[in-house]
């Protein structure tokens, strides 16, 4: 079975729609959880899934037990796939139905347990950042205290590239910052994490759509050059930032002379002319990694997202559709050029 997680519960229906529309494929819920069910016979290599924060792909169930027996189990199967020596990323988790996502309790206990078996077996796990170019190993326990485990070695992790999260069971909660000019900030802070590819000092960015300055100002505080573009000024601040380039222009029409490093955007407008947008930037080639949101009114619009994923197939870029933690009705669209 797969496991496929929704942001929350609002979210399967859409979910089990996408799963349908695009696979042709029945899907299963989990009790009250924001999770469905499908079968491994779905190949999802190379799939993308805009409603899902995270996939468990390929798993095994271990029943209930004692959480000795449980990590022991784990470890066990763990041991099949991954090598001595190798490092993995570890993600172990319970999915409850009144908290979400929670690494504390039961999650905890087994986690220490893992681990030291693990170390027993000469396995290094990361701590802390999430690198995706090694093994991912995901556990995930359900209210019935039964776990999924989900084990993809790095050969195999990057086919599965849109569908995992850097995230534990695919949940965030970026941190406040009391200077940024808006709380749309929270958008471009997670997707560059997803996405695995950070602004970074020195590199060239348009933000288009972007009074009054949440990504702007985030570009600047990563150290890029900006161009900003839209019809109401930004804050005052960046509007006198020397390395703010503000446009008072239609962002749909704008083209740059060379190719950017960045083309970021959260511009309210219908969906389809957002992928209009990213058409033209992306199959231009006028930028190296690109950020687009598309905002929905009501399921309108969802259509679109199964328009893209063809032409997404096509292109010279790694891509990633997510429904963001810091998305409402949205999907973010991301990419980076394949190296
Ligand atoms: C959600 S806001 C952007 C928020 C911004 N990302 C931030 O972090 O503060 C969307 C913006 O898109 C702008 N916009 C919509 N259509 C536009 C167009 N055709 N050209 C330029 N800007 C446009 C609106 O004026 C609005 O300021």
């Amino acid at each position: 079975m797969h496991y496929i997680l929704a942001k929350n519960l609002d979210w399967l229906g859409p979910l089990k729609e996408e799963i349908q529309n695009s696979y042709n494929t029945d899907s299963k819920e989990v009790s009250g959880l924001p999770i469905l069910k499908v079968s491994s016979e779905l190949d999802l290599k190379g799939k993308y899934l805009a409603f899902s924060t995270t996939a468990l792909i390929n798993t095994e169930q271990i029943p209930e037990d004692s959480i000795s027996k449980q990590a022991q189990a784990l470890v066990d199967s763990i041991c099949k796939k991954i090598n001595p020596e190798e490092s993995i990323n570890l993600h172990v988790f319970s999915m409850t139905n009144k908290y979400g996502v929670l690494e504390t309790g039961r999650a905890e206990i087994l986690k220490d347990k893992i681990h030291k078996n693990l170390r027993k077996n000469k396995i290094r796990i990361l701590r802390k950042k999430f690198d995706r170019s090694l093994a991912i190993v995901q556990v995930m326990l359900l209210d019935d205290r039964s776990v999924i485990l989900s084990v993809q070695t790095s050969e195999e992790v990057s086919e599965y590239n849109s569908l995992y999260s850097p995230y534990v069971g695919g949940f965030n909660n970026v941190e406040d910052d009391k200077k940024a000019p808006s709380r749309a900030f929270k958008k471009i802070v997670e997707a560059q994490e997803i996405l695995g590819t950070k602004i970074s000092e020195n590199q060239t960015l348009i933000d288009l759509g972007a009074c009054p300055g949440g990504w702007t100002y985030i570009a600047r505080k990563n150290g890029a050059s900006v161009i900003a573009i839209d019809r109401s000024e930004l804050r005052e601040d960046l509007m006198v930032d020397e390395k703010v380039q503000f446009l008072q222009t239609d962002a749909f029409k704008y083209r740059p002379e060379e190719t950017l490093d960045w083309s970021v955007s959260d511009i309210i407008s219908t969906p389809d002319r957002v992928i209009e947008l990213i058409t033209t930037w992306v199959l231009g080639k006028l930028c190296r990694n690109f950020i687009f949101t598309i905002k929905f009114q009501g399921k309108d619009g969802y259509h679109v997202l199964e328009e893209f994923k063809k032409l997404a197939d096509q292109c010279d870029f790694q891509i990633i559709l997510k429904q963001l933690n810091a998305n409402k009705n949205e999907v973010t669209i991301m990419g980076r050029e394949r190296v």
